[in-house]
């Protein structure tokens, strides 16, 4: 049987029996509040912020509001497991930490990424890491301890810095590379553009840039003397609009398992499948690329049907162990967290984050043992009802 995440909640009402409360929040509301206290402004609104009025980020959070586990009895389902095999790695639970470039700026010591590193060791959650980091590749995967990682690949329009990057993560131990396809160019919004801030255009987060020695052959001068132009160079290479044809190259950029991002359409995750890939991964970005979308939990079923076995992995609008749950139950093979985890970190470091996970896969863990749903396995479409 898995992991027994539910016994957090013990070790915090007996630590409550000495008199000592949580000093991280308990529920998001709190979190998020918090954490927009604790944030410089700037890195606040780049985080919490989104496209357009974002209405598609809150839809996210708010089209979990429409489905209901229905909860069993006579169950017996004392003893839970949330464990998953996702091509091939074996997961303590199906939770894993969503990319989330600048989150090296999250935290107070400015090394973010590698304190994201450090709650995955300690937890088992994996980390994607994003190509945008404050601190190099190879020295986040240094702090992953056992729990396996992954590396998100935005793809550079130049192909020897897409090849040097992917071969870069294989050879710091990465265990998959996530392509993002959503992103290559970045969505309207407000709340940064109403203060002009873009952190990459400031040389934020551009370590896997300025370490990288194909990048570096293309500067008259290193980074250190001329930091503007390393900038500039990152601003021509940075998004690649890409397309089919480009799939069969992707794919042939490395034997590690290939997971496409930002996949909604189920003709697109069947050109996917076609394409080679060892899993899809439906997300909308948060909300934070384009606005006027639909919830990303409402293009799950359509996508987990068209995957037909492949794996799916799942983000956007998650917010609790009941949101995990109903997506375990509308087909995902592994959820991601985003902002949840970026305002732990914001709030406490690593510790913050380790609070933020520990406390999701709890309220997964007593969910499941509530409702009489032991395994990931027993959480099908039947278990849930549509809420009008
Ligand atoms: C501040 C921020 C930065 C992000 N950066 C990346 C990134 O570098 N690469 C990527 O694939 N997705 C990125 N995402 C999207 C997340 O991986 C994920 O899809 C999203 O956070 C899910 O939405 P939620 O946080 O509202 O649950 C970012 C999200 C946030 C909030």
């Amino acid at each position: 049987m898995g992991q027994p995440f539910g016994s957090y909640q013990n070790e915090i009402y007996f630590n409550g029996l000495g008199g000592i409360v949580p000093s991280y929040p308990m529920a998001f509301a709190e979190l998020e509040e918090r954490a927009s206290a604790a944030l410089p402004p700037s890195v606040w609104s780049y985080v919490a912020g989104g496209a357009g009025d974002e209405r598609t980020q809150r839809a996210n959070v708010a089209a979990f509001d429409h489905w209901g586990l229905v909860p069993r009895m006579f169950v017996g389902a004392a003893q839970r497991d949330l464990s998953v095999d996702l091509f091939g790695l074996k997961l303590p639970s199906p939770v894993f930490m969503a990319p989330v470039g600048v989150i090296g700026l999250c935290a107070q010591d400015g090394h973010g990424d590698l304190a994201t590193a450090r709650a995955a060791a300690r937890t088992g959650v994996p980390m994607v890491a994003s190509t945008l980091t404050v601190d190099p590749l190879e020295e986040v995967a240094a702090e992953f301890g056992d729990t396996p990682g992954l590396f998100q690949l935005y793809t550079p329009t130049d192909r020897d810095l897409a090849a040097s990057l992917v071969h870069r993560a294989e050879q710091a131990g990465y265990k998959g590379i996530v392509v993002a396809l959503d992103a290559w160019i970045t969505g309207w919004r407000p709340r940064d553009l109403s203060t002009g801030n873009f952190p990459q255009l400031r040389g934020h987060c551009l370590a896997n840039y300025t370490s990288d020695p194909v990048f570096r052959a293309r500067l008259a001068h290193t980074p250190e003397e001329d930091p503007q132009s390393a900038v500039l160079l990152w601003t021509q290479l940075f998004g690649n609009p890409l397309t089919w044809d480009d799939l069969a190259w992707l794919r042939s950029l490395t034997d590690l398992p290939l997971i496409v991002k930002g996949i909604c359409h189920p003709e697109d995750v069947r050109r996917a499948k076609d394409g080679g890939v060892d899993a899809v991964y439906c997300s909308n970005h948060g909300g934070r690329q384009a606005n006027g979308g639909l919830p990303a939990l409402d293009a799950l079923p359509a996508v987990v049907e068209a995957a037909d076995g492949l794996p799916v992995l799942f983000d956007s609008g998650v917010r609790s162990g009941a949101d995990i749950v109903k997506a375990i139950a509308l087909g995902a093979t592994a959820v991601g967290i985003g902002r949840p985890y970026a305002y732990g970190l914001a709030l406490g470091g690593t510790d913050g984050i380790v609070h933020v996970l520990r406390s999701l896969l709890a309220e997964t863990d007593l969910i499941m043992a509530v409702d009489g749903y032991p395994t990931l396995a027993d959480l099908t479409r039947e278990a849930l009802q549509h809420v009008a």
